[in-house]
């Protein structure tokens, strides 16, 4: 039997993909490192082109020349262990690709071990869960690209496709592609925790029924907000839980996990002076929900500000909200994006942010209506600065800080906590500032440590004896 392409690692996602390709006629060898799930995928693939192997030798040995192989294990040292056992089967010329979540810096490393061995080695976001895996993912592949063209004809396949585009795009060298899943994933996290707040407002600030606020979501996603997240919060709100008949929302433990991704965002973020702060914030929000016993002790001893009378008309607050949502959302994405262009400037990777935007319109966890905006922002500025002053982006934010700002300050003054709308004003703000208290800081750095100082007059590097 020779097959086209091999996956190893059976668990949802690993077993997805391999379904997947055997869907779009791939011939596809499977193995894991224990039997179970090996048997438990062919007993649910029955009829399709899935071949179980058992020794990893014997799995190698099935694949045509040259060998495709699909690691779908965990992130971390399970990849390496992986590719031990594989490379003395290798020949010169195969290629493994890594479909999980590994950091991007492990890829590089990976890629140059494996560069010295002549194997190919590509580092492959891949986005959409466990339904996207199988139906189709966003795809982004990071590597050489003569490596990746050798893949390319499976991973175009079995990507997700809008209109007749794969959502799948070779990114750029080396570990681009799992860094571009690493932005990826920070980017869920802000909309996420946007989309988060704007739920509390609605309800806690609005005191609409759940009902209500599903219904509101469910419109939103008709409009200019459409996109997966927004559609599951509706469906989500709509869930009642069997055991107590009520909403499902309403029983679920308010604390947030995280696997890492977000977090390795934030932490190239800073160690490259990117402001990612929205990023960042919904990564500290999850960390603050997980103290969740402070909290509740915290919620009986410091007070919030007293209740004012607050005349309303809903229809204009959902509005407002709206108009907060999709302004938080524009601002999360321009980070997002800013730091795949810092980083592509500081690496030479050359990333395609019109093409990434278009990758990420289907498929993905973060897929959206409001990417094609932003892939054809850069489309027609390829060297755009920041999503924020794309003439498209610029207008309609001018026009929807009025809610943003309304939400913030009425749900900052009622007590709500509102970290990632807050600071995605102040990200907009700051941006905006053409003269900034920066100024003030470095006085201070001069006034006490010397360090010195620019002027916005002359050349040269300045110090002032603040007490003569
Ligand atoms: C995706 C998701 C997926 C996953 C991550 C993040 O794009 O399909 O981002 O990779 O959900 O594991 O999850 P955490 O919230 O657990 O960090």
């Amino acid at each position: 039997m020779v097959n086209t392409i091999g996956v190893i690692g059976l668990g949802v996602m690993g077993s997805n993909i391999a379904l997947n390709m055997a869907g779009k006629g791939e011939q596809v060898a499977v193995y894991n490192y224990t039997r179970d799930l090996t048997d438990k995928l062919m007993e649910k693939s029955e009829g399709q082109p899935l071949s179980p192997y058992y020794e990893l030798k014997d799995f190698v040995q099935s694949l045509e020349k040259p060998r495709k192989i699909f690691l779908m294990v965990t992130a971390g040292k399970a990849v390496d262990s992986v590719i031990d056992s594989l490379v003395p089967l290798l020949e010169e010329g195969d290629v493994i690709m890594d479909g999980g979540n590994s950091h991007y810096e492990d890829t590089e490393r990976r890629y140059d071990r494996l560069k010295a061995e002549e194997i190919g080695y590509l580092g492959i976001g891949i986005s959409g869960g466990e339904v996207g895996a199988l139906t189709g993912p966003s795809i982004m592949p990071g590597g050489d690209l003569d490596v990746y063209e050798k893949a390319a004809p499976i991973l175009t396949k079995i990507a997700a496709q809008v209109g007749n585009s794969p959502c799948c795009t070779y990114i750029g060298p080396k570990g681009a592609g799992h860094f571009v899943k690493m932005v990826h994933n920070g980017i869920e996290y802000a909309d996420m925790q946007l989309i988060a707040e704007a739920y509390t407002f609605l309800r806690e600030k609005l005191q609409l029924s759940i009902d209500e606020i599903a219904d509101i979501f469910e419109t939103w996603n008709q409009g200019e907000l459409k996109s997966y997240l927004i559609e599951i919060t509706a469906e989500i709100l709509r869930k009642k839980d069997d055991r107590t008949g009520g909403p499902l929302i309403d029983v679920i433990l308010d604390k947030t996990g995280q696997k890492g991704t977000g977090k390795w965002t934030s932490m190239q973020a800073i160690d490259n002076g990117i402001p990612s702060s929205i990023i960042t914030e919904s990564l500290f929000a999850r960390y603050l929900s997980s103290l969740k016993e402070e909290r509740v002790a915290a919620e009986k001893i410091l007070a919030g500000p007293a209740e004012e009378e607050w005349h309303l008309d809903k229809n204009v607050w959902i509005d407002y909200v709206r108009q907060a949502l999709y302004m938080g959302k524009v601002c999360a994405y321009a980070q997002g994006f800013a730091q795949y262009k810092m980083t592509s400037e500081l690496y030479g990777w050359n990333l395609k942010l019109s093409d990434i935007a278009l990758i990420f319109r289907g498929g993905c966890i973060i897929r959206a209506e409001f990417l094609n905006l932003i892939s054809e922002a850069y489309n027609e500025q390829p060297d755009l600065s920041n999503l924020l002053i794309a003439p498209f982006f610029a207008e309609k934010l001018k026009d929807y800080q009025t809610g943003l700002r309304k939400v913030v300050c009425e749900g900052i003054s009622s007590g709500i906590s509102f970290p990632a709308l807050s600071t995605a004003l102040s990200y907009y703000d700051g941006y905006r500032t053409g003269r900034s208290n920066a100024s003030l800081l470095q006085a201070q750095r001069d006034y006490f440590g010397a360090h010195t100082y620019e002027r916005t007059d002359i050349e040269g590097v300045f110090h002032t004896e603040w007490n003569e």
